[in-house]
């Protein structure tokens, strides 16, 4: 059948040992590197739709705003600079992931989340001490430099740390923190719009520094995965956490892939050239369009511009913060979802129905749009009618929550051989930024000339990407990060690009004993 690997993913290799408490307690720690993403992606669109705040920075925008209910709807936040405020942090952090992916490798994947929750530390006190434009957007940019680092290691760190049957699951951690952080900015975004002294938004901005508190510290806290210890010449104590976090003492098996991994891995100089071999072709691709996938799926669209969105439907100030907090709360709950089910159901059919979930949602949203403000974007919206437009806004995100969320992090941590893993997850992140930075800087132009038209144009590339995934994404569930290759071997399309010698240099332990033979 197109797509479905025959490799047996349920009956794979699976090591000895349990989920340790110490394993649990280290990824959530680690995990809280989502709050700091969240937070950020949440924060923005309240602070953006607050009075005071655009009075203050951006009077042009304050002034349209006011003239709005004659004129389009649909035009009345389109402002690049505006838009920059927003954007910058995500072009930050795409440059930032690629010197992240040296520190990681070389420092181990640790340091790396220190120094992101550190930079962004001093960007979150320089946005809530804001006087001009360019701090705003100077605090914006170490808050991206914050998140690159963070959003490289988090997800390494916890597919290495998770055995292999519930990394899915521990994987998961990072995005339900993502939803966690974009949810705590929303209802901050709510309490602070009502401080009546107007410095609301400083509140928003500055609490930021709660979470890269506890990322900051929280990672000097914690133990290097044995794979980084292995890659830095520890054997020992790379051998002595593998125990550790297993809570076994028969790690042979799995100690012996590791070093087997690690010694390919440093025959590798090269690997930014190496990733563009023939037989990482499928890596590579699904590296890039991956994160490609998740942004055109038109997700920031309603969190980064909720409140904006629901203001431009005819909500009221209040009620439009409102409706965003609603929407965080699903994309929460919704996460949960997946962590108990990626597992068991695996990855291929949470991406297919949540694809498809989304597409018709999307479909609906624009059609509801298009009945009340058609093109010239001038008309209000009945209450009862907003309601039926927030619950379709809801399940579209639920949908989204429970596949390209997660998954959009997940799956490209889990296909790399770690010679190239942290080449791979850089290309990854900075994909994922691009297009974060794409969709954030050309959302409220694209509203002013797509209008209800935009929600056509995602359902669209929701449609692509589900057709990909069915096509060329076999399932990876409870397979070793290790043994990947077996799954790509044996696919449909891709299984072309792998030779057998690959697949034995590859292989964890076959690959020792290939490779000293
Ligand atoms: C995406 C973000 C998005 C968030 C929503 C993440 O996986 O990378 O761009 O805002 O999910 O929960």
């Amino acid at each position: 059948m197109a797509g479905g690997a025959i490799v047996n993913t349920a009956g794979g290799k699976d090591y000895p040992g349990k989920l340790t408490l110490f394993v649990f307690l280290t990824c959530v720690v680690a995990a809280t590197g989502g709050l700091i993403f969240g937070y950020d992606i949440g924060i923005s669109g309240g602070v953006t739709s607050m009075d005071p705040f655009l009075k203050k920075f951006f009077p042009e925008v304050f002034r349209k705003k006011q003239l709005a209910n004659k004129n389009n709807q649909y035009c009345k936040y389109d402002n690049q600079l505006l838009q920059t405020f927003t954007s910058s942090l995500y072009l930050a952090a795409l440059v930032a992931s690629f010197f992240a992916a040296t520190v990681t490798r070389v420092l181990g994947r640790k340091w790396s989340m220190f120094g992101g929750g550190l930079t962004f530390l001093i960007g979150a006190a320089l946005n809530g001490a804001a006087e001009n434009v360019a701090m705003l957007i100077v605090g914006r940019i170490l808050l991206g430099i914050g998140v690159g680092f963070a959003n490289q290691s988090v997800p390494v760190y916890l597919s290495e740390m998770a055995p292999a049957r519930l990394r899915g699951m521990l994987n998961i951690g990072f995005q339900l923190m993502i939803t966690i952080g974009i949810l705590a900015a929303e209802l901050i975004n709510y309490g602070a719009n009502k401080i009546k002294a107007g410095y609301g938004w400083r509140v928003s901005l500055a609490l930021a520094a709660v979470p890269a508190g506890i990322i900051t510290l929280g990672s000097l806290f914690l133990p290097d995965t044995p794979n980084s210890l292995l890659e830095r010449g520890h054997a020992d104590e790379a051998r002595r956490m593998l125990r550790r976090i297993r809570g076994t003492e028969d790690i042979g098996e799995e100690y012996a892939d590791l070093v087997a991994a690690s010694e390919e891995a440093r025959t590798v100089r090269h690997p930014w050239r190496n990733i563009l071999e023939r037989r990482y072709r499928a890596q590579l691709t699904m590296a890039v369009m991956i994160p490609f996938f998740q942004q055109l799926t038109g997700i920031n669209v309603i969190m980064f511009y909720a409140p904006v969105l629901f203001d431009t439907l005819g909500f009221k100030n209040d009620a439009s913060l409102m409706s965003a907090v609603i929407t965080g709360l699903v994309n929460v709950f919704a996460t949960l979802v997946s962590v108990f089910t990626v597992d068991r159901l695996g990855r291929r059919k949470l991406f297919l129905q949540g694809g498809t979930q989304m597409i018709i949602c999307q479909v609906i949203v624009g059609t509801l749009i298009a009945v009340k403000f058609g093109t010239s974007g001038i008309g209000e919206i009945p209450k009862g009618y907003a309601a039926v437009v927030v619950v379709f806004i809801c399940a579209y995100v639920a949908g989204f929550a429970w596949s390209w969320g997660p998954l959009g992090w997940l799956v490209p941590s889990e296909i790399f051989p770690l010679e190239i893993r942290p080449a791979g997850q850089s290309i990854n992140v900075s994909v994922n930024m691009l297009f974060t930075f794409v969709i954030a800087q050309a959302f409220l132009t694209m509203l002013c000339h797509f209008k209800f038209g935009l929600f056509y144009f995602f359902a669209g590339w929701v449609v692509i990407m589900t057709i990909f995934i069915a096509l060329f994404l076999p399932e990876t569930k409870n397979v070793p990060i290790e043994e990947m290759v077996l799954v790509w071997k044996s696919h449909w399309f891709w299984g072309k690009f792998v030779a057998d010698d690959d697949v034995h240099v590859q292989m964890a332990s076959s690959g020792a004993k290939a490779a000293h033979a």
